[in-house]
């Protein structure tokens, strides 16, 4: 028998606000057509003021534990994946714990930018397969627009705020491909990448929260090659062929990320959870973002063999399978 952290329960938040590409035409030199060509984006949404990333990191954290028929207390830690924490200190993950009545577990913030949640999601299987915790609540969560320099068409018109969350239970299983639960996962960073992808301030230099820096096509190209050697990473621990595959839930920067990374390791198009148009990139929550949704609307059922992916600043990238 092995134990294993299978998803229990799934849920996401998304501000009200909805922008569409059209209210950056007001502002910069940039139009609608050349946003959704490049990127796929459509439109996304924006936290309100004095809306901070652990109040929509609490309203996913409730819809997943609704679903999983549990009490905030119920979770013995909370993992949330964010570069957008309300506060330097105390962590996002605290703040979220408060607000969903959790007394008796701990909680801690992730910080590996858009690959937040494969981190995060890793880091929570380990808890639960080495027996530190029995249900992990996993959330990714941003305010990226708190970051965004809105003179900079090269990166202001890419990013999203939004939250996704999932509940995690520890599950005694037969050790094969066909249990239910994180089968494998992959993290990886390689901090020479910096200048590729940063924010020009924080804490411990500027003293001021700064703005995301980007070199998009550079960003682009290292993306797709890392992602699909973390998926081949994937497929060559299990076994499994892209065949085998039936939902991919990558993190969702760029449309032509996702097109270019589902052509490259083989995988049908019908198979991609696309998210991107709606939402934008929203970092660390886009891949629960898309797993609600997927779920929500019957696509992702369970025992599906589910792929996940991100990829973010650092540079930090990573994979994991997971059956449903
Ligand atoms: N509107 C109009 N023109 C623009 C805009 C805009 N909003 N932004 C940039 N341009 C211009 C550039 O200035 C450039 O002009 P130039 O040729 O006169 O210098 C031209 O468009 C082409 O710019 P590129 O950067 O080469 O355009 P590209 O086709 O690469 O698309 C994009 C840019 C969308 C940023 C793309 O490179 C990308 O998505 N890269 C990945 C970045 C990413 O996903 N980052 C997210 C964080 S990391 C992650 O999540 C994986």
């Amino acid at each position: 028998m092995t134990r294993r952290a299978v998803a229990i329960g799934v849920g996401h938040y998304l501000p009200e606000r909805v922008v569409p590409n059209a209210e950056f035409e007001k502002t910069l030199d940039t139009t609608s057509e050349w946003i959704k060509s490049r990127s796929g984006i459509e439109r996304r949404h924006f936290a309100a003021p004095g809306q901070n990333t652990s109040d929509l990191a609490a309203h996913a954290a409730n819809a997943a534990l609704d679903m999983a028929g549990l009490n905030g207390n119920d979770v013995d830690a909370i993992v949330v994946a964010t570069s957008t924490a309300d506060l330097t200190f105390p962590s996002a993950a605290t703040m979220v714990q408060a607000k969903i009545g959790n007394t008796k577990g701990y909680a801690f913030d992730i910080q590996a930018v858009c690959a937040g949640f494969a981190f995060a999601l890793t880091n929570a299987n380990a808890l639960i397969v080495s027996g530190q915790a029995d249900r992990v609540l996993v959330i990714g969560a941003e305010t990226f627009s708190r970051l965004l320099d809105w003179d900079d068409r090269g990166t202001c018109v890419l990013f999203g705020d939004g939250a996704g969350a999932i509940v995690l239970k520890a599950e005694e299983q037969s050790g094969t491909n066909e249990d239910r639960g994180v089968l494998t996962a992959h993290l990886h960073s390689d901090g020479r990448y910096k200048e590729k992808l940063y924010v020009d301030g924080g804490p411990g230099s500027t003293s001021t929260v700064g703005h995301v820096r980007m070199e998009g096509r550079e960003v682009f190209r290292h993306a797709v090659v890392n992602i699909a050697e973390a998926i081949e990473e994937a497929l060559a621990a299990t076994g499994f062929t892209a065949d085998d595959i039936d939902w991919f839930v990558p993190h969702q920067a760029n449309k032509r990320i996702l097109d270019a990374t589902a052509k490259r390791i083989g995988l049908a198009p019908e198979k991609v959870v696309i998210t991107v148009g709606e939402q934008g990139n929203t970092s660390a929550a886009s891949v629960p973002l898309a797993l609600d949704a997927a779920v929500k609307d019957g696509r992702i059922k369970r025992g599906d063999l589910v792929l996940l992916e991100a990829m973010g600043g650092g540079f930090t990238w990573g994979s994991a399978l997971v059956r449903w």
